[in-house]
This record gives structure tokens, sequence and C-alpha cells, in this order.
């Protein structure tokens, strides 16, 4: 689509919500709602630090990214059973169906389970069998990307990698996430190396509150084909040039940024700025059941706030398709979607 067609800015909300879009930045274990979690929790016999799903909820007040980590990781401490990793994957899956997500690839974090004993194919196998099932029954399609903890050893994460091995087939790609600052990106060449060899997707959160410095780390050192987050770019115009001329995509987080107290106000966040500099960003939700909100909802709120428009709103969902790890022949087909549903709502 050359040109994108007017829409009455009354229908804008409406819009963003109907087009289709990939999902490119999504843990699992961040759509972990409270309710389930205490579902879980009682199935499992699990304790729990607080007694109420309302307590819970009131606990997610966060600072910083630390102070989100320490909380979400006791909260995935109730996924035991593979049963327990497929109903949160189809919980998340069912959202995103209603979010007109038409393809999601989703984080993992099998060490946040494997260091409690659970093994590494009940992890990926009650996600893998849900991702089947919802494409069979929904029509969404989804990946999955193992994601390393860069708070834990290279030699860990060099564990992690052996033991998912077996299972090759069933994941794309990997990621690196959890705490950022005092993590940089070389901590785990080695290990970033040998995924490429076994021609794997790679990815990696860099610049959400560390410096472009681990983004350039990220892109020169471990190779990475997308940065997840990447808000602090703006800092450094050589990177943005960088990033503009090769287009490697940033998947940015607007509500994580905001609950994470990485910006003040989502009016002043800086994806309007990114992408009217030809950077290829998109939107996604992080974690959607910490953050307030799943990927239409980060959409509704980022737009609100910064007066983005029709133009906009095409731009990031054609990013979100084409810079997802699907076939060519599968983004122009959904890319036609997408053209479909503006020129329908042109018209209307
Ligand atoms: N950053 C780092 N690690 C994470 C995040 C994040 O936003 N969400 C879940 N693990
Ligand atoms: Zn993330």
């Amino acid at each position: 689509m050359n040109t994108v067609p007017a829409v009455d800015a009354s229908r804008l909300p409406q819009l963003l919500r109907a087009m289709p879009k990939a999902e490119l930045h999504m843990h699992i274990e961040g759509s972990l709602e409270p309710e389930l979690i205490f579902a879980l929790a009682q199935r499992n016999q699990i304790p729990l630090a607080y007694d109420s799903v309302e307590a819970l909820r009131a606990a997610y007040a966060f600072t910083d990214l630390q102070s989100f980590l320490d909380i979400y990781y006791a909260g995935a401490s109730v996924l035991l059973h593979e049963q327990d990793f497929y109903d949160m994957a189809r919980a998340y899956l069912d959202r995103a169906v209603a979010d007109n997500v038409v393809h999601t690839e989703i984080f993992f974090d099998p060490q946040t389970h494997t260091e409690r004993g659970v093994a590494m194919e009940t992890v990926i196998n009650g996600l893998y069998r849900a991702c089947r099932d919802a494409q069979i029954e929904q029509g969404i399609s989804s990946s999955l990307i193992l994601s390393f903890l860069r708070h834990l050893s290279e030699e860990s994460a060099l564990q992690t990698l052996d033991a998912a091995l077996p299972l090759r087939d069933r994941f794309i790609g990997v990621g690196l996430d959890s705490s950022e600052l005092g993590n940089p990106p070389e901590k785990f060449t080695r290990v970033f190396e040998r995924c490429k060899q076994l021609g794997l997707r790679l990815v990696a959160h860099a610049g959400e509150e560390g410096p472009p410095a681990y983004i350039w780390g990220a892109l020169d050192v471990l190779n990475v084909e997308r940065i997840d987050h990447g808000v602090q770019s703006e800092q450094d115009a050589l990177l943005m040039q960088r990033l503009v001329k090769e287009q490697i995509p940033l998947t940015v987080c607007p509500l994580s940024n905001l609950k994470l107290c990485v910006i003040k106000d989502l009016a002043d966040h800086n994806l309007p700025r990114l992408l009217a500099a030809g950077l290829k960003v998109m939107i996604n939700s992080d974690d959607p059941a910490y953050f307030g909100g799943y990927v239409n909802e980060n959409y509704t709120q980022l737009f609100a706030a910064t007066g983005m428009g029709a133009p906009e709103a095409y731009q990031l969902a054609r990013n979100s398709l084409e810079a997802s790890f699907a076939s060519q022949a599968q983004k122009q087909e959904w890319i036609a979607r997408l053209d479909e549903v503006f020129r329908e709502y042109a018209a209307a």
C-alpha cells in the first residue's frame, strides 16, 4: 500500500484493534494472570506469599526492571506440569486471537523452571502443544524463542542449550532477557556463536535500561537479528543511523516502559520519533499480565497519548509482520489482509 487511506479519527481505536498484527516480544511467564497463578498454586499445592488475587495484583507496583523480575519469577513458581505450561500458553493465545494477532513469537525462560527441578521437555512440550492446538483450532500462527537469563552464567546458558537440543525442532531461536544492567551481551558470546552455528534465529533484549553500548554489543558480538526494546538507541546518533540503514527491528513495549519507569508518561514515549526517523519499530506487550494490557491495549493507549494516526498504525502493523521470522510468502498474505482492513476502514 503506497498511500494509507484517510481514516476518521473516531474510528482509529477500532482500527488499531482490528488490524492484523504480529507480536514479537511477549514472555509467556509474563502472561500468567493472578487468577491463573492462584488456580495453579491450588492445583499444585504450592504456597503463595499473597492471600488473594487482589493482594497479589496490588503488589504490581514496580520501580524498575529488577523490582518486576523478583515478583515475575515468584509468580512462575506455580508451574510444574506439562499441562500448566499448556494452560498458560492457551490462555495467552486466546487473548492474542481476540486482539487480531495473526502471528506471535513467544519467549520462554526455561532456566526459571529447570532450576526448580522441572524437566526441559515438560516446559517445551506443554508450550509447543498449546501453539499447535491454537493453530489448528483458532488459526493463529506461533513459534517459540528460548530465552537465556542474563543474570545467570554463560555456563548455565550453554547447559540450558544442551538440554533443549533434543527438542530443537520445537523452537525457532534464542533470546536474552532478565536483569540487563551489569550483564552485557558480551557475557554470552560463546553461547550465541554456538546457536548461530546451529541455525537458530538470534534476538536479545538491549537498551531497555542499559546503554546504547549494549545494543552495539548485541548486534556486533552476538549477531542478533532483532533488538528487544532498544528504546535507549536514541541517545546515540551513529547507532540510530545503523538501525535505519540495516532496518534492524526494535520490538518496543510501551506499557512495559511505563510500568518499569523507563519513561514517566506514555505521552513522552519515543516510539513516534523512532518511527518517524525510519527505524523498523513495532508495538508489543512484553509481560501483559503485569503491565496492564495485551497488545491492543498497548496500541490504543500509546496512540491516545501521542496523537499518532492511521499512517503510523499501518506502518507499525506492517513492521510487525515484516520483522517476524515467518516465510516471505506468509508475510505477503498477512500484509494483503492488512491492506484490506485499511481499505475497509477508509471506505466506511
Ligand atoms: N526485560 C528483561 N527481562 C524480562 C522482561 C523485560 O522486559 N520481561 C521478562 N523478562
Ligand atoms: Zn521483554
